[in-house]
């Protein structure tokens, strides 16, 4: 390159540049140049460049003859003393431009940077960079944010969903446990229907029945005392019939027989209380009642049998008044409660014959509310299926004994329906305690 090329190149380069040869020689320096050493061009033409440098000549000569061998430019840097005796550093990148031939030396070209500026040119980068970074920072935590905002909704709807699902097979367990009950129902209702008329016709003529067999017997003794000496077919009759212990059993047989369809009676109304298919309403009940009409038709899984002494029921009620209720319903839940109690107590004696099972069933007021304790001294519920026992289908009983479904539909009857709740107190081992409350005033019919 010659000093007309290189005038044309500073013309169109506003860097500050240098021509000079391996040597050292100044050859041209363009107006950028000058402006930021303080030198007029005249001043620094010819010149050697170690002269007008801080580092020593040698370094300056290595620098250069590495420049007058590379076509890519080679980064260095050069301490310039100014006129003001003050240095200006600054970076450097030189490349050889003609290279040397045995007539003249390599011609180099050296583009210079002041320091200062060129820190300030990394400063402002750096922090174009640093506010680049921010931005794009900021606009991945957006989307972070939105990612969790829609995974939050994907979770939500999966709850949803699950919650759905839940409500679902509780109305399918409702279903199944309303029509299985409304089955029991109806068919309670007709058996205590047919008995009743029956029973009735035999309750109704055993009081006649009673005042004719004492009217024949008083004949007989009228007969006895006006003629003492019958004749010997009539005494042989009477010793046969044994008539002393048959006047005072036949009266005796009437009484029991009067108590029995008593009974009877009891048992028949106290199915009709149970079914009330009657009474789908919300009315007044006497709850002490519903748990009478439960036990009595549990009866035959209460009383002693062969092999068995029974479930002794200890009853501790307090004076409770009438409670706003559908009473079909609430015995239902009595009813499962009691059920599964006696279950518990059946499978603990059948492990030891000298077991005494008991349940005690105490009832109490507290505020506006009223509380049954139904308690059973059986094997309790282990802790681990505690968190389970309300769940539909939920059973540990053998495959055709249980279905699951006793605990679920008594906790919909009285916490859904009556706005109750019902809680249990267990300890495995130790026995069982379901407690009931339930408000004694409905305040709308659900
Ligand atoms: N008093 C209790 N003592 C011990 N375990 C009980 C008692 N009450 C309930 N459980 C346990 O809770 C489970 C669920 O009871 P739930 O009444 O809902 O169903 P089930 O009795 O198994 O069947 P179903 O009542 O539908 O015939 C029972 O299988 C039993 O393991
Ligand atoms: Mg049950």
């Amino acid at each position: 390159m010659n000093s007309e090329n290189f005038t044309k190149l500073a013309r169109t380069f506003p860097e500050p540049l240098i021509l000079l040869n391996s040597k050292g020689e100044v050859l041209k320096i363009n107006p950028a140049l000058t402006k930021i050493l303080g030198y007029k061009s005249k001043q620094l033409e010819n010149k050697l460049l170690y002269d007008i440098v801080n580092e020593p000549s040698n370094e300056v000569i290595h620098y250069l003859q590495a420049c007058s061998k590379s076509r890519q430019m080679i980064i260095g840097c050069l301490n310039f003393c100014q006129p003001d005796r003050r240095i200006l550093a600054c970076r450097c990148e030189g490349a050889v431009v003609e290279p040397s031939s045995p007539s003249s030396p390599a011609i180099i070209l050296i583009r210079l940077e002041n320091r200062t500026s060129a820190n300030k040119n990394f400063a402002t980068l750096n922090e174009q960079i640093d506010n680049e970074l921010i931005k794009e920072a900021y606009k991945r935590k957006q989307i972070e944010s939105a990612l969790r905002k829609s995974e939050l909704k994907l979770r939500q709807k999966a709850k949803d969903l699950e919650d759905t699902l839940g409500e679902l097979r509780r109305t399918q367990s409702k279903l199944i446990q309303s029509e299985k009950m409304s089955a029991l129902g109806q068919m309670v209702a007709g058996v205590a229907h047919e008995i009743n008329n029956p029973v009735s016709f035999i309750y109704g003529n055993i009081i006649p029945a009673n005042q004719y067999a004492q009217d024949l017997i008083r004949i007989i003794e009228l007969y006895q005392k006006n003629y003492p000496n019958p004749v010997e077919e009539i005494e042989a009759e009477i010793e046969a019939v044994e008539l002393d212990f048959l006047k005072k059993d036949f009266i005796q047989l009437l009484r029991s027989m009067k108590n029995g369809t008593e009974r009877i009676k009891e048992i028949v109304l106290s199915l009709r209380n149970f079914s009330r298919l009657d009474e789908a309403e919300l009315k007044q009940v006497d709850i002490h009642e519903g748990i009478d009409s439960t036990l009595l038709i549990l009866h035959n899984r209460l009383k002693a049998k062969l092999n068995h002494p029974g479930i002794e029921v200890i009853k501790r009620y307090s004076s409770l008044p009438k409670v706003d209720c559908y009473a079909g319903q609430l015995n239902q839940a009595f009813m499962n409660i009691l059920a599964n109690a006696i279950d518990s107590l059946d499978d603990e004696f059948n492990k030891n014959h000298n077991f005494n099972p008991q349940i005690t069933i105490s009832t109490e007021l507290s505020a506006s509310n009223i509380a049954i304790r139904i308690a059973d001294n059986g094997s309790g519920i282990p802790f681990s299926i505690q968190s389970k026992l309300f769940d539909p289908f939920f059973t540990t009983k053998q495959v055709g004994k249980g279905t699951g479904l006793g605990l679920s539909s008594s906790y919909q009857i009285i916490v859904d329906k009556h706005h109750g709740k019902l809680s249990f107190d267990s300890s495995f081992g130790k026995g069982t305690e379901f407690i009931i409350k339930i408000p004694i005033k409905q305040c709308s019919s659900t």
